[in-house]
């Protein structure tokens, strides 16, 4: 059980003092040189060059460039990503694309215990088109595939119990039915390995906020595989999505490849935040991600098993390390009171309702020691009964 693996750049993250973060599933951390980019993107290219920015800072083209930059972390070539909206946006997008390019199916599949946005999306998609929405539970794929579907939505990792979906065995089945396939990959990117070419993924989508660093509200993006790109209705067809945005036509007309899934002005001061969060990955390939990854949810299960699971913990996360994401979930009755108390004493974890707490090992930044110190502090919270205090008990709006 060794837990003396360093992160893999813990110098390339600020993190506060005496801070060991295990959220960055949910938010992660200032990235080295995202303050300077920022700086430069405030004070001297809006405030120097104003409107001239878009064109001279290369405002215009960021959401391309950013998009190719991360392209590399999910198993994908250049033109394929684009950074665009939100995650809830995207999929509304592409589930929309999904129904047209399988006239004559009329089903979209989620997992009922997805992140609730995916399938909320979902059936809002379906009453705007007059479709219907296959509810699943975890693992009832196969029951679900029939020849009425048109696309299925899946996440890789789930964000409550980080369970790992295999990317290219579900893709195959999926297509091997006719339908098509969307990733969700919110709790995957910056993470784990992803190779969405290697599994002939369709589509994806992805935020820029957790394991990507990109900042409280970071625009997300999407991946469509090239093989589509001609055929694709994307629904929200705004004016940065167009062929000639400059052209001023009445008329919409897509344009061509990835671009096309643009809609309206992006957040720039966001999108450049994001684009030099991802500088923190570089020379970093995502083998490393993956095995540190595995290495460390296997630290944390196995100081489960030692010292949490006797004292009313229950472990939530699959012990296989191929079957997990970068997260750890436990269960226990008094879990919201006792991750207030881990986070008064410097270890920041999450609580997702009823009684599951969450763990994100973020393999750029978390060391084998931020995990052991992380086990210990539970193990004492318990035994002292400090989480009992009711300023622990007080429920906040984001848990
Ligand atoms: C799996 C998953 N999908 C979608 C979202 C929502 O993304 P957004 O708020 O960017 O639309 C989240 C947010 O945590 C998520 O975990």
């Amino acid at each position: 059980m060794p837990s003396d693996m360093p992160a893999l750049a813990r110098d390339r993250v600020r993190l506060p003092a005496d801070t060991v973060y295990l959220c960055g599933n949910s938010l992660g951390p200032l990235a080295e040189g995202v303050a300077a980019a920022m700086r430069q993107a405030v004070e001297v290219d809006w405030q120097g060059k104003i409107v001239r920015a878009w064109n001279e800072a290369g405002w215009h083209a960021a959401p391309a460039r950013v998009g190719d930059r991360l392209a590399r972390l999910i198993g994908a070539g250049a033109g394929e990503v684009i950074v665009a909206d939100s995650t809830s946006v995207n999929l509304f997008k592409l589930l929309t694309v999904g129904l047209r390019l399988r006239p004559g199916r009329r089903v979209i599949v989620v997992e009922e215990s997805d992140f609730p946005t995916d399938v909320y999306i979902a059936d809002g998609v379906a009453r705007t088109l007059g479709a219907e929405v296959r509810r699943i539970a975890p693992d009832g794929l196969d029951a679900a595939l029939a020849d009425d579907v048109a696309i299925v939505a899946l996440s890789q990792v789930n964000y409550r119990t980080g369970r790992r979906r295999d990317i290219a065995a579900v893709t195959a089945r999926v297509q091997a039915m006719g339908a098509l396939m969307l990733w969700d990959l919110c709790h995957s990117t910056g993470a784990i390995a992803v190779d969405l070419n290697a599994a002939n993924a369709d589509f994806a989508v992805g935020c820029g906020y957790k394991y990507l660093n990109g900042g409280p509200g970071a625009p997300a993006y999407v991946f469509a595989a090239r093989r589509h790109h001609d055929a694709i209705d994307q629904p929200l067809t705004g004016w940065h999505g167009h062929a000639a945005s400059f052209a001023f036509s009445p008329d919409y007309s897509p344009a061509p490849g990835i671009a096309r899934f643009l809609c309206g002005t992006a957040p720039q001061l966001s999108l450049i935040a994001l684009e030099a969060a991802l500088a923190a990955f570089d020379g970093i390939d995502v083998a490393a991600l993956e095995r540190r990854a595995g290495q460390l949810t296997g630290l944390f299960i196995d100081l489960y098993d030692r010292d949490l699971a006797g004292r009313g913990f229950g472990l939530v996360t699959p012990r296989a390390a191929g079957e997990r994401g970068a997260q750890v979930s436990l269960t226990h009755a008094e879990g919201y009171a006792i991750v207030q108390a881990l986070i008064a004493d410097g270890v920041v974890g999450d609580f997702r309702a009823p009684d599951v707490l969450r763990f994100g090992l973020a393999p750029l930044y978390v060391s084998g020691a931020d995990v052991a110190a992380a086990a210990a502090r539970l193990a004492d919270i318990v035994d002292s009964g400090r989480y009992r205090d009711p300023r622990f008990r007080q429920r906040q709006a984001v848990t």
